[in-house]
């Protein structure tokens, strides 16, 4: 039976089934390997003085993690530099914020071919290999010119550009020639596979046909294939002692007041200056409600050493302290505003004592935390899920109060229509909500694309 070679920037160790210690994506993938054997793949995290290939191998749950450490140059030009400074923003629609620089450009791909000069010894000829996301766009093309002839497929987390906005970036031909070498190519909406297609055929001239694009030799299937969250293990993780604990801890700490959670990590492209000027609009058009609501917002800091999230965390502690330092009073304070993350089981129990759900991303590929929010609900008497119009979250979840995050009238609006909406019809929208959660959650999401990667015939 063929084994699968997941290749990613980051790995996730297998907990030995300690569940809510991970993520949902390694949850998805960690089972996927456990049940049909093979090898998780990427960078370990750490810095070393010299690259060596030298591979870290630990087998746990199933399944082997394969790690390589990468040297200062390759972490600032690939993982800080091409990925986060560039590619990040300019998928995320950002380019204002997105830097071209050749070094950047080269260090990503000689990165990539580190990536594949190390992992082609472990890949057998039955394997499947499935590249994750968009440090990695060429590690397909790299693996092909050292003689991988297996299927490959690559799945990709963010969203794609429209072809205008691809076409500033100088590589950006290069770069999608490069995807051709994949057999699948999963994007989370129509929307993200329609940009890339625009730009394969009016840039390049790749001809469309069905969900195949051809383009020179090369035959390429396109899926859309929206990432879901382990429904089952998070609402079972909501139910768990840590999230009662937390549950009972905040509805004790908000005493009688509503509370609006965000959870994100500290990124630009969350939207969180927007979410703050939409709620401080919302603060100042009902002075009535005030007094009887507040927002936390948990937002871990993230890529640090990168500039443009150094100016929007300095731009967030001055527009929260800003916005309590006008509107605050003697027992009350409108924002509490967290940089610290926190396990999954903790906000389980914050998201079930929120009255809303705020997740106002001005772009985001996907969302797992609206799922997530949605799956941690009191069914007979769940909050409201606010959600941005730009995430691909909302193609799917079209009972949440949909908004365009860049109008602080239509977050403000939305906040006062969440805090009167009747039960009935919060539970009405809520179930519609889980239904979808749980129907296509991420073992549905893993199972679609591998089936996809299967279908390709084997290259004689
Ligand atoms: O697709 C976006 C993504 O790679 C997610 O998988 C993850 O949430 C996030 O970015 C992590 O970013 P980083 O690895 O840079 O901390």
């Amino acid at each position: 039976m063929s084994r699968l070679i997941v290749i990613s920037n980051r790995v996730s160790a297998a907990t030995g089934g300690k569940k809510g210690a991970q993520g949902g994506l390694a949850v998805a993938l960690s089972a996927a390997l456990s049940e049909m054997g093979g090898i998780w793949f990427g960078w370990s995290g750490e810095q070393t003085d010299e690259f060596t290939g030298q591979i870290t191998m630990q087998r746990e749950g199933g399944f082997t993690t394969a790690t390589v450490d990468l040297e200062e140059q390759d972490i600032e030009e690939y993982y800080n530099g091409y990925a986060n400074r560039t590619l990040w923003p300019l998928f995320h629609y950002r380019i204002d914020l997105a830097e071209y620089e050749r070094g950047y450009a080269g260090g990503y791909q000689r990165t990539n071919e580190r990536f594949a000069d190390t992992v082609r010894p472990l890949i057998e000829d039955d394997d499947a290999v499935w590249v994750q996301d968009y440090h990695m766009i060429p590690l397909g093309a790299e693996l092909r010119n050292r003689g991988v002839h297996n299927r490959i497929g690559f799945f990709l987390h963010t969203p794609w550009p429209p072809r205008r906005l691809l076409s500033t970036l100088p590589e950006a031909k290069d770069l999608v020639e490069t995807m051709f070498a994949y057999d699948v190519i999963g994007f989370h909406t129509e929307e993200w596979l329609q940009s890339f297609s625009d730009f394969a055929t009016l840039e390049m001239g790749a001809r469309a046909e069905g969900d195949f694009l051809h383009f020179r030799n090369r035959r390429v299937r396109m899926l859309v294939c929206p990432i879901g969250i382990d429904a089952e293990e998070f609402r079972t993780l909501s139910q768990g002692d840590t999230a009662r604990q937390t549950y009972e801890q905040m509805m004790r700490s908000a005493n009688g007041r509503s509370m609006i959670v965000g959870v994100d990590r500290l990124d630009y492209s969350k939207g969180l200056e927007e979410r703050f000027l939409g709620y401080e609009r919302f603060l100042l058009e009902h002075p009535e409600e005030r007094r009887g609501v507040f927002l936390l917002q948990i937002a871990p800091p993230s890529r640090a050493s990168v500039d443009s999230y150094q100016r929007i965390r300095a731009s967030l502690e001055k527009l929260s302290g800003h916005i309590n330092g006008a509107l605050a009073d003697l027992d009350w304070v409108p924002l509490r505003y967290v940089n610290e993350g926190y396990p999954r089981d903790v906000l389980a129990g914050v998201y079930r004592a929120s009255s809303i759900g705020l997740v106002t991303p001005l772009r985001d590929g996907m969302n797992l935390v609206a799922k997530e929010y949605i799956a941690a609900q009191d069914p007979e008497d769940p909050g409201v899920l606010i959600l941005s119009r730009f995430t691909g979250a909302a193609a799917q979840m079209t009972e949440a109060i949909l908004i365009n995050p860049h109008s602080a009238e239509e977050i403000s609006d939305a906040i006062g229509r969440a805090l009167k909406m009747p039960r009935e019809e919060r539970i009405r929208r809520w179930k519609a909500l889980m239904e979808g959660v749980q129907r296509e959650d991420v073992i549905w999401w893993r199972q679609r694309f591998t089936d996809a990667l299967f279908e390709v015939p084997l290259a004689a």
